[in-house]
């Protein structure tokens, strides 16, 4: 595709820039995405698994929630394990019937990929040296491997590490940022659920979660030194970490299984204000990171490309700018609201190095709290299902 032109050109092909790409060409604007790794890495990549209502409605209603909806499973409570017990939070009936979807994020990008090619839509992968210019013009450039390609406007949707962020002058951005102390070491493993619905576990050796894939699969994480290396972990030490986290008086015991896939994840909080630059528009991570504990970084992303479509469509469509002027101020809206909440699920549920048992207490204290106050749990309800 030498030196062609586009109107929205697309930098990374993960949930926002794949979604993005395809609510545009819902509404008949071309695009193309262009993506440094290949289509086998990025439909491979295991990452989170919780979809908020809203993201599957989008999905159902732009038409490419059908595997999702055969084969993800809705849930309509978490569990919040505490002192050897859980608790069910039942989030639908606290949230006014919302719920919430468990379906893997590289199954997402499977489905949108699929779609965007069955529609002749473009994406090009294992792009090297892609760079931006003439973001202040009305035709900028994304120069790539030796190409370039031209374009009314520019969708930065490359993630934490891509390039789309650092091209904005640092005059011209604020970075807020939050690192903890901790990591989560997540597994995957052949086994049958455990439990009906997630748990969120609270202990003094730290945080545990237990969560789920399809009937065979089960997905586990507990904390850990971020900067632990999975090498250190043969299976038997992590199904006795796993005992010893969630074991309880309840007699509640984690089913083990033939461990297949090992990873250490870092935890930041992370936001970049505006989300705007000249005709650059960043989204999902590109723009803002949560540590998982809420489940809301697919859930983010999702909404900053709704957001962002529809106000291209109203630039193509209507001549209007106003939304793209407030796609920044709106983005962010959602996106501090999700920081805030991911930041206090992290905060009560896991083991920070310099808590004194006074802090614990104050946890624990904070948990049952949730547990018997209707209207606390709602908060909790509310945030979750998004
Ligand atoms: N050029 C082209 N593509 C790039 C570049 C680059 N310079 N740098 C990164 N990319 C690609 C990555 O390979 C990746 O496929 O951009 C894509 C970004 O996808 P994600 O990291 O999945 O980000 P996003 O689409 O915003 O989705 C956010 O991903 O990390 C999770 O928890 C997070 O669920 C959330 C979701
Ligand atoms: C997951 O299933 O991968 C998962 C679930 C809940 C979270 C984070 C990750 O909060």
């Amino acid at each position: 595709m030498k030196n062609s032109k586009t109107q929205v050109a697309i930098i990374g092909a993960g949930p926002a820039g794949l979604l993005l790409s395809h609510l545009l060409h819902l509404a008949g604007i071309d695009s193309v995405v262009l993506e440094s790794r290949s289509r086998e890495e990025i439909e491979s990549t295991i990452r989170a698994g919780v979809l908020e209502q809203g993201t599957v409605d989008l999905l159902t209603q732009s038409g490419v929630g059908e595997r999702m909806k055969r084969e993800g499973f809705v849930h309509h409570g978490i569990y919040l394990r505490f002192n050897g017990h859980s608790h069910r939070i039942p989030l639908s009936e606290l949230s006014g019937g919302r719920s919430i979807m468990v379906y893997a994020q590289h199954e997402v990008i499977k489905d949108l990929v699929k779609a965007r090619l069955d529609a002749g839509g473009k994406i090009v992968f294992g792009v090297r040296d892609v760079r931006l210019e003439g973001l202040d013009s009305d035709s900028p450039r994304i120069h790539f491997n030796q190409d370039f390609l031209s374009c009314d406007f520019v969708a930065g949707c490359d993630g934490f590490h891509g390039i789309s962020r650092p091209t904005i002058p640092a005059a011209s951005r604020t970075d807020f940022k939050r690192n903890y102390p901790f990591g989560w070491f997540g597994i995957l493993v052949e086994a049958p659920p455990a439990t009906d619905e997630l748990i969120y576990a609270h202990h003094e050796r730290g945080f545990a979660l237990v969560s789920t894939r399809s009937p065979t699969i089960q997905r586990l994480y507990f904390q850990c030194d971020p900067k632990d290396d999975v090498n250190n972990w043969p299976d038997s030490r992590i199904w006795e970490e796993l005992h010893a986290r969630l074991a309880g008086p309840d007699g509640w015991k984690i089913t083990e299984g033939r461990i297949f896939q090992k990873g250490i994840i870092a935890m930041r909080s992370f936001v970049t204000e505006p989300m705007r630059y000249g005709r650059l528009f960043l989204a999902g991570d590109a723009a803002h990171i949560v540590p998982p504990t809420g489940a809301k970084g697919l859930n983010l992303a999702v909404n900053d490309v709704r957001v962002l479509s529809q106000a291209l469509v109203s630039f193509y469509e209507k001549k209007s700018e106003d939304g793209l002027k407030d796609y920044s101020t709106t983005a962010l809206k959602r996106v501090w609201r999700a920081e805030y909440f991911s930041w206090w699920m992290t905060s009560m549920l896991h083991r920070f190095p310099d808590d004194s048992p006074f802090q614990h207490r104050i946890q624990l204290a904070e948990l049952d709290y949730i547990v018997h106050s209707r209207a606390k749990a709602v908060t909790l309800a509310e945030n979750y299902t998004g």
